[in-house]
């Protein structure tokens, strides 16, 4: 029998008081690792997390962090490598889609608010976490991007931006370690049901709209996120390093053109 097995590994996962990031911290802690639960502001869901990891006989604990401080960024990993031993894991899960306004009409500041939080974030949070990885010669770094790391938005340009950069940031930084023992991978959610999109599918028009967009039709759920990353940390997926993979129903491969073109 196949298993899944992270005995013994410590992972960190940003931005798992809620969304994509509690469903892979609770996923991780399923497969046996020990879990920092970063948030930033919701404290109270991030203990929940901790005690429903608690609950199923896991090891959890919250760590708070503004990701778009630097210091912090590092300074969370840092606290995590000396709370548990190692960062054997870590999952860049944190990030934002940004207010929707085209270039011209939209705010400076806002725009690089974003790339703080989806991508420069992950990159410190990333280089902490190699420093720690490279005491033990092992680790896995899986960065959240989205299907947007293709797909160009209108009204996002901060955050395809980010993403796309985020996915080759993964390339590079896979390609600097893949002969340290360290793998480096990105996972791109489609339209996944969870709060950042809300308002998308609390109304049955603009979730028409959205599902014609998945050649599935109809929205994934956080646990098919959380499955993946799991799959992608553990030694299971000991020969994959360096690539993204799409977890979105189909929505990269144009269900559009199943009719005309
Ligand atoms: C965004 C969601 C959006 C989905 C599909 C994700 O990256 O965070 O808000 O629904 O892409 O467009």
């Amino acid at each position: 029998m196949i298993q899944i097995s992270l005995e013994g590994r410590t992972a960190l996962v940003t931005g798992a008081s809620g969304g994509l990031g509690s469903a892979i911290a609770l996923t991780l802690a399923q497969a046996g690792a020990t879990v920092a639960v970063h948030y930033r502001s919701g404290q109270a869901q991030a203990e929940s997390v901790v005690t429903a990891i608690k609950a199923i006989g896991g090891r959890a604990q919250a760590f708070s962090a503004d990701l778009s401080d630097h210091q912090a960024a590092i300074g969370l990993v840092q606290d995590v490598d000396r709370a548990f031993g190692s960062v054997d894991i870590l999952v860049n899960n944190a990030g934002m889609d940004g207010t929707c306004a085209v270039v011209g009409e939209d705010d400076p500041q806002r725009w690089q608010e974003v790339l703080a939080v989806d991508l420069i974030g992950p990159y410190h949070c990333a280089r902490a976490a190699l420093a720690a990885m490279q005491k033990n010669a092992r680790g896995v770094i899986i960065n959240v991007t989205s299907v947007h790391e293709f797909i160009p938005w209108k009204g996002y340009s901060a955050y395809t931006t980010a993403k796309a950069g985020l996915s080759m940031f993964t390339k590079t930084l896979a390609q600097e370690n893949a002969d340290k023992g360290i793998r480096v991978l990105a996972v791109a959610p489609g339209a996944i049901q969870t709060p950042i999109n809300e308002p998308v599918w609390s109304d049955p028009e603009s979730l028409k709209d959205l599902d014609e967009k998945i050649a599935m039709g109809r929205l994934g759920k956080p646990s098919e996120i959380a499955h993946v990353v799991t799959f992608l940390a553990s030694d299971l997926a000991s020969y994959i390093t360096g690539t993204t993979v799409a977890v979105d129903g189909g929505m990269l491969i144009y269900p559009e053109f199943r009719h005309g073109g």
